[in-house]
């Protein structure tokens, strides 16, 4: 298609491309509706004037815990509008006590304070007095509170959100924290200690079935029927589960559906799927490659630099090393880090001592490597 019939063209595959953003709520939860009922539960307590429960809600990434928590609070907010304020902050945006505060007076008092001249005494003391007044139960959800891990603030925001009722009688306030690394568990407890008595809520991730089930879905409600067969659904349903998330998914259908409109095609074939896997798979080994440290992204190029076959871990150190003095035991951290990131692979020779007795392998095309790490590296040497 030229650029002009391009723009022109007013024929889509897609029925609703809102149904692919990331801040799009499904109609149809049925999965999580365990978790939602235990939610929910937490939060009656507050619509008959007592304290609303705590939550911690646990569960790898895109399992549905930010949805749940989004829809639960549109709910209330809609049925229970005069018994409880229900606030939802994503730490990753608000990550200091101000910030934070300052969403809570946005939603009790409908609007955000000044973000300067206002001490924090007040904010707070505006938030409370308005709590006391209107006998409303407060709800906060922290969202990826791993973000406020540093320094203490975690705490210091825990204590003045539960221990409000110390200084103002009878106000009633509840946390739903959110954590998607159970790594994190520990740091949490060790900061929040007995403050935070919570309700454990747990988020499974999703297997083959449900995974298919909530891709099927989306694509009927984004797509025009018979725009995306099952089959091609099962594929990236694979893609999914080998290489990420169900957002992934999500997205892949998506460039899926652009792919196909590119080509000015009506449905969408086994080629688009495939280069959408394709785009997916850079874009990620990007991502991959940007986290990596200075040895790490050095000791990457070197391979995909060299790239031959059947090189020994041990040989590889010694050419390694000729230009990037490390210890063994610091380039066998590399290795592992590599390998588990899935960029090399590694098998053992069957002779030879352990360490040194590994055939080490690029898992990507080198010159994917090279397209895809960050420049500053690859320019360093300036002959890539
Ligand atoms: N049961 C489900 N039905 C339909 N869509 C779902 C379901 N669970 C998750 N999703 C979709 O998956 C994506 C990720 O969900 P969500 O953001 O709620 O996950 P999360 O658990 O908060 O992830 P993270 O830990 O990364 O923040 C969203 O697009 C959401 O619509
Ligand atoms: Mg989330």
């Amino acid at each position: 298609m030229d650029l002009n019939n391009f723009l022109m063209y007013d024929e889509t595959i897609f029925q609703d491309m809102t149904v692919f953003n990331s801040d799009y709520l499904p109609e149809n939860f049925k999965l999580r509706q365990p978790q939602m009922e235990e939610m929910a539960l937490s939060l009656r307590p507050a619509l008959m004037k007592g304290k609303p429960i705590n939550n911690l809600i646990l569960g790898p990434p895109a399992t549905g815990k930010t949805t749940a928590i989004k829809k639960l609070f549109e709910m209330a907010e809609e049925d229970c509008y005069d018994d409880i304020f229900c606030v939802y902050v994503n730490c990753q945006l608000h990550s200091t006590k101000f910030d934070i505060f300052s969403q809570i007076h946005k939603k009790v008092l409908g609007h955000v304070p000044p973000e300067t001249g206002v001490p924090f005494a007040r904010v707070y003391n505006n938030i409370m007095n308005e709590l006391y007044d209107t006998e409303k139960a407060l709800i906060v959800a922290l969202d990826d509170i791993n973000h406020l891990f540093q320094g203490n603030v975690i705490s210091e925001i825990f204590y003045d959100i539960l221990r409000a009722h110390e200084s103002f009688d009878g106000v009633r306030t509840g946390i739903f924290a959110v954590l998607s690394d159970i790594d994190f568990r520990y740091i949490l407890d060790q900061n929040v200690g007995s403050i935070f008595n919570a309700n454990e809520v747990n988020f499974n991730p999703y297997n083959y079935e449900e995974t298919f089930k909530i891709l099927q879905e989306r694509a009927r409600l984004g797509f025009f029927p018979n725009v995306i067969s099952d089959s091609l659904i099962e594929s990236i349903t694979d893609y999914t589960m080998d290489h990420g998330d169900l957002r992934l998914g999500i997205d892949l259908l998506r460039i899926s559906g652009n792919n196909a409109e590119f080509n000015a095609s009506r449905v969408i074939t086994d080629d688009d799927v495939e280069k959408a896997f394709e785009s997916a798979r850079g874009a990620s080994l990007k991502y991959i490659l940007e986290t990596l440290n200075d040895n790490e992204q050095k000791l990457i190029l070197f391979i995909s630099r060299i790239n031959q076959k059947d090189i020994t871990s041990g040989e590889l150190f010694k050419a390694f090393n000729r230009e990037n003095k490390i210890s063994y035991a610091t380039y066998n951290r590399l290795i592992n880090k590599l390998e588990f990131l899935r960029l090399i692979d590694t098998t053992y020779t069957g002779s030879g001592n352990k360490g040194n007795s590994r055939y080490i392998s690029l898992r990507f095309d080198a010159k994917e490597i090279k397209d895809n790490i960050p420049k500053k590296r690859r320019t360093l040497r300036g002959k890539e």
